[in-house]
């Protein structure tokens, strides 16, 4: 998982350039999520949501945002069934909503948001 929690101007956690859209003080933002391709569809995924909900919940912040590649299918697939909502983007294609150019370099992305509720849990926030 890449991520970061912006503090100030510097990230706590990254090894990307900062996300091409701000990121606020509510929010926390994920790059990018990878399992293993053979250990997919085991849960993985999930647990490192679930575990970076907690982190995050942990330094006040309420929204994961997130994105992926606007025709990768499997991921949006799995972020909607964690709960998280696509946010609007510059076009419709089949019914989802992309994002052009979102980092300047010419890629089409998804942009995503889950709102974290407010409990000591972070067990299913990233889950239901
Ligand atoms: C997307 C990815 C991270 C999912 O990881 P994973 O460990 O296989 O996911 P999990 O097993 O935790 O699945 C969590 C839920 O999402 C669903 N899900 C996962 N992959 C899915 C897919 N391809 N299609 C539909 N649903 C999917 C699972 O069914 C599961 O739901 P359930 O618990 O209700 O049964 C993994 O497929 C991956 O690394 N893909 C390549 C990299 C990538 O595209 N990353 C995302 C862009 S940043």
């Amino acid at each position: 998982m890449i991520a970061e929690m912006p503090v100030t101007a510097k990230t706590e956690t990254s090894c990307m350039p900062a996300a091409a859209r701000p990121v606020s003080r509510e929010e926390a933002y994920v790059h990018f999520l990878g399992v293993h391709p053979d250990y997919r569809h085991l849960g993985l995924g999930r647990e490192l949501y679930e575990r970076f909900a907690a982190l995050v919940r942990q330094r006040g912040r309420t929204v994961i945002a997130a994105e992926t590649g606007a025709f990768n299918a499997p991921s949006i697939a799995f972020h909607c069934r964690l709960g998280f909502t696509l946010e609007r983007g510059d076009e419709l294609v089949n019914g989802v909503p992309v994002t052009r150019d979102f980092h300047g370099t010419g890629e089409d992305v998804v942009l995503f948001s889950l709102r974290l509720e407010a409990r000591e849990s972070a067990d299913d926030d990233a889950g239901e």
